[in-house]
């Protein structure tokens, strides 16, 4: 499997410490079935000032120490990145990370305040999509103002952006209304990937394969499938296909 966000990258955002809390991390998530791991450190201006060059540099210590340890882990890179008007600044200077690409659609994730969708959010959606970035819109289920009405997020959907559910949420890791919101999202069928959202080994483990589970019982294999295979490879492509471990 393929997980496409992760706070794995050590000491430049609220995730992983320090390089051995990362390679900590780096197990769970193979313990957890996943063959691939996205790291998706925060860009949010003003809180984790990242830019690709922070990135790329704590991306390559932990490659490298992974590799020391024998971890069969691959790790890409892009990034989380918050809703605002640095978003179109970073694309006009060409430091927008991607998750991958679907033919002329570049995938960014990206991150809505957790208590409201803000106005403007879908003009900023649409000048994206106008620019051929199509956003997946980070665990909608965890959103105050979509946990009260999912139709709130139906505007971003029809405007194109992807839904991705945090797997914590639907196994009641972030309390049953973010539970209950991602089962309407995904009955809705306007949810695109699963992904973990990790941050520690601890709370915020990597739970793809337990959230798989789940899914298979209450949906079965189609969605399951959909939301933890083909999904995530799609919206990666070909970030991680490129290195021939997609699915
Ligand atoms: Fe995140």
């Amino acid at each position: 499997m393929i997980d496409f966000h992760s706070h794995i990258l050590p000491g430049i955002d609220d995730g992983a410490r320090d390089l051995a809390e990362a390679l900590a991390i780096a197990r769970a998530h193979v313990a957890d079935g996943t063959r691939c791991v996205v790291a998706t450190p925060h860009i949010y201006p003003g809180v984790f000032d990242n830019t690709p060059a922070t990135i790329a540099a704590a991306h390559a210590t932990l490659v490298a120490a992974i590799a020391d340890e024998g971890i069969a882990l691959e790790i890409q890179w892009a990034a989380e990145v918050r809703a605002g008007a640095d978003v179109i600044d970073m694309l006009a200077q060409g430091t927008l990370p991607f998750l991958g690409q679907d033919g002329p659609w570049r995938h960014l994730l990206l991150e809505l305040p957790d208590h409201q969708i803000p106005v403007g959010t879908d003009k900023l959606v649409a000048m994206l999509m106008r620019q051929h970035v199509k956003p997946v819109i980070a665990h909608p289920e965890r959103n105050k103002g979509v946990m009260a009405d999912v139709q709130k997020i139906k505007p971003l959907v029809d405007l194109g952006c992807l839904l991705q559910v945090t797997a914590g949420s639907v196994l009641g890791e972030f309390g049953s209304r973010a539970q209950h919101t991602a089962e309407q999202l995904i009955d809705q069928g306007w949810v695109h990937a699963l992904a973990s959202d990790a941050h520690r080994t601890t709370t915020r483990a990597p739970k793809i394969k337990p959230a798989r589970t789940w899914l298979l019982a209450r949906y079965g294999n189609t969605v399951a499938d959909a939301l933890t295979l083909s999904g995530p490879a799609r919206i990666c492509q070909p970030l991680v296909g490129q290195s021939g471990m997609a699915a």
